[in-house]
Formats: structure tokens, C-alpha cells, sequence
């Protein structure tokens, strides 16, 4: 009930806490206490309201906090404009006002929509974040990014926007599909390669007891990629310059999430062969031993991630797709790459004949 673990995010007057434990949800204070009117609105989707909405309805109702709830279609799919607006049409109708708090209960897909229509609701009001993925515990929950898809590119609409909170409640993740529990392992494999190689060491000791959900573990590994992001974000929140570095995989990840079609390659499973592919381009300049790359497919396999580039991808596809990520600049793709186990740089110096070798041969 009580936070296994409390880490706080540095940024000045937007500062907050990351609280990792067991039963969290149990603990109506936790919530109460991040909500500074006397109303909210609770948004979920249809997967994860059934199992712990009545969680979150009972600690607001504990301090007779007005609420109402949103319920989004579940999916990568909905992760759209249209769901912002049907969370703003409920605000409006409902009345509520600059005062409410917004509470994201959910995957990275609702904390990213929920965040970004806190953000732009009457130029900003509250938002809570309570993930229920390993991936949103470990990343998406953390550091402010939010927004929503375009058809044409994953997370090109969008704003940085700062939680009051994140309640990390490691129970929820024993009702988590296997597939899931895997997708949100790449985002903690990614910060042992970016940033902690001992932790990476950790996570190739631990890996199979970490897939049969020991909690104990999980909640360190938590820890650790928590404490890891709010450094990160601490430094760089904006991302113009170390933040980037938490993108490994993501460029050629989300071209195999938008080619694919949103939804059909989860987001970690696309950045697991994403980092696949960055330690590939890494290794053909010669940065990291191919030792480092062979180490990193043996984790993620560990992990059950997929290792290969969808074989339907083509070169002329990526670079397509890719040529209008967010981290284009001046027509340059720049990709995050590996210099050491443990060790990123963001660069657009690389040799493009060596990328399209990683294109093809991935
Ligand atoms: P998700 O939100 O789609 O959740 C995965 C699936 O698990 C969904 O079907 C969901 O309903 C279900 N689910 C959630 N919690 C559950 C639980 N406790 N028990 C059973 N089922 C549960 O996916 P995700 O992996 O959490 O997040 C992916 C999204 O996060 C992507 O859109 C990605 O772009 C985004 N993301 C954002 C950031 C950021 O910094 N904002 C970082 C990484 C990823
Ligand atoms: N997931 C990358 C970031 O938050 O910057």
C-alpha cells in the first residue's frame, strides 16, 4: 500500500513524484492528495476499466471528489485526435473547469492522449498519471510527452506536459497479456544499451525471471529505468540535446510501426528490432564490438521480441517513412546510435551506404 520506492522529477516549479509499489491503487491518498480542485475525469479504455477503475472511483469518492470517466476504444488505432476530442467534449459538457484534474488509467496509449488533452484543455489543467503497462511504468508515464498520431507519422501531434504525478502500481501488472510484458521489456533493454551497462549485465542475469513476473525484480527494474528517464529529463526536458538519446530504435521502430499499420507491431516489439538495427548501423562503423550487438539480440530474445525487420519492409519504404520523423533536420535523418555498451550519441554522421546495408540485411 505504502510506495516501495518514491523518485522525484527536478524540473523546477513542474517538479514531481514517481511512486513504484505494490497495491498502490489501494492507497486513496495517493491519488487524493494530486488533485488540487474537487473535481476530475478519470480516462481509460475498454480493456483496463473493468479491472481497476472501481480502484480509482473508490479513492475519489473516499474524499468526495466530483468525477466523471471517459472510456476509449483500446488500441495504438484510436490513439487519434478524435479520442482528445471526446475527452474534451466530456470536460465541456460536464462542465469542468480550469480546476479539474485529468487521471490517465492505462498504457502509454491513454497517458499519451489523456496528457495532451490536459495540455490544450483551457490552455492546461491537471493530469495525473497512473500507467498500468510495463512500458508506461518504466517509460511513457515519465517526462511529459504527450500527443497523438497523424496518419501519416506515429506522434506528430503532440506537446511537453509535465504530470503532478505518476502511481506505478506494480499489481496491475499481473494482469498484463505476455505480449505486453515483452514490449515494455525493450524500453527497459534500452536503458542498460543508452546509459547503465552494469544494469544491462543485470538484466541478462535476471531476464528470465523478470518474463515469469518476479515482482521483487520488476519493481527494481522499474527503478532503475525510472530513475534513469528522470535524470534524463531533468537535464533535457524539451529534448534539444541528451533526451534525444532515449530514442534508441524509435526512427526505424516507428517506420515498422507505421508501415506495419498502427497497432499490428506493438511500439516495443518495432523498437526492439529498432535497437536491433541502430547496433547494427553501430557495429558496421566499427563504434561497438559485434559481441555488443550479439548480446543485445540475445536479450531481447530472452525477452521474446522480435530481432528482424519485417521481411514485406523495403529500403525505399523506410527511408520514405523515416524521412519525416521528428528527428529529421535539414533533410538529414539523424539516428541514436551506440559508441560502448552503455554509451549513445546522436548523430547524422554516419555513412549512408552503411545504413542501407542495415536496411537490407536487418
Ligand atoms: P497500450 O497503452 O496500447 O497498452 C497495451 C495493451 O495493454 C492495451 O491493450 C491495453 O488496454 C492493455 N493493458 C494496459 N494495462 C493493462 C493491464 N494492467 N492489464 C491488462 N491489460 C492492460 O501500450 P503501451 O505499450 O503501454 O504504450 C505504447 C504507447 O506509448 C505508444 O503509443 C507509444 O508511442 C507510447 N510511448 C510514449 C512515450 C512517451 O514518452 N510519452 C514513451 C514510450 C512509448
Ligand atoms: N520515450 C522517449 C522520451 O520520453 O523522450
Amino acid at each position: 500500500m505504502k510506495p516501495l520506492h518514491t523518485l522525484n522529477v527536478d524540473l523546477a516549479d513542474r517538479s514531481y513524484p514517481i511512486y513504484i509499489g505494490h497495491h498502490l491503487l489501494d492507497n486513496p491518498a495517493l491519488i487524493n492528495d494530486h488533485i488540487q480542485g474537487s473535481s476530475a475525469v478519470i480516462v481509460s479504455n475498454t480493456t483496463v476499466a473493468p479491472l481497476y477503475l472501481d480502484k480509482v472511483e473508490n479513492s475519489l469518492q473516499s474524499a468526495e471528489i466530483r468525477f466523471d470517466t471517459v472510456i476509449l476504444e483500446d488500441g495504438e488505432a484510436y490513439k487519434t485526435l478524435r479520442s482528445v476530442e471526446q475527452i474534451i467534449d466530456t470536460l465541456i459538457s460536464q462542465r469542468h473547469d480550469r480546476k479539474t484534474t485529468l487521471i490517465a488509467l492505462g498504457g502509454g496509449v491513454v497517458g499519451d492522449i489523456t496528457g495532451f488533452a490536459a495540455a490544450i484543455y483551457q490552455r492546461g489543467i491537471n493530469f495525473i498519471q497512473i500507467p498500468t503497462t510495463l512500458l508506461s511504468q518504466v517509460d511513457s508515464s515519465v517526462g511529459g510527452k504527450t500527443g497523438v498520431n497523424h496518419p501519416a507519422g506515429k506522434n506528430m501531434i503532440g506537446a511537453f506536459y509535465q504530470p503532478q504525478c505518476v502511481i506505478a502500481d506494480t499489481a496491475t501488472l499481473q494482469t498484463l497479456p505476455d505480449r505486453e510484458l515483452s514490449a515494455g521489456m525493450a524500453e527497459v533493454i534500452k536503458y542498460g544499451l543508452i546509459h547503465d551497462a552494469d544494469f544491462f549485465a543485470w538484466l541478462e542475469h535476471n531476464i528470465d525471471a523478470l518474463m515469469q513476473r518476479d515482482i521483487a525484480l520488476l519493481s527494481e527494474a522499474i527503478l532503475i529505468s525510472c530513475r534513469t528517464k528522470a535524470e534524463i529529463v531533468a537535464i533535457d526536458e524539451k529534448e534539444s540535446g541528451i533526451r534525444a538519446i532515449l530514442n534508441l530504435g524509435h526512427t526505424f521502430g516507428h517506420a515498422i510501426e507505421s508501415a506495419m499499420g498502427y497497432g499490428n507491431w506493438l511500439h516495443g516489439e518495432a523498437v526492439a528490432t529498432g535497437m536491433v538495427m541502430a547496433a547494427d548501423l553501430s557495429q558496421r562503423h566499427g563504434w561497438i564490438p559485434l559481441d555488443i550487438k550479439q548480446r543485445s539480440v540475445a536479450l531481447l530474445q530472452k525477452a521474446r521480441l522480435p530481432v528482424q525487420s519485417p521481411e514485406k519492409m523495403t529500403v525505399e519504404q523506410y527511408m520514405d517513412i523515416m524521412a519525416i520523423d521528428k528527428k529529421v533536420d535539414r533533410g538529414v535523418i539523424k539516428f541514436v546510435l551506440l559508441k560502448a555498451l552503455g554509451e549513445a550519441i546522436v548523430t547524422s554522421d554516419y555513412d549512408p551506404s552503411k545504413l542501407k546495408q542495415t536496411l537490407t540485411n536487418c
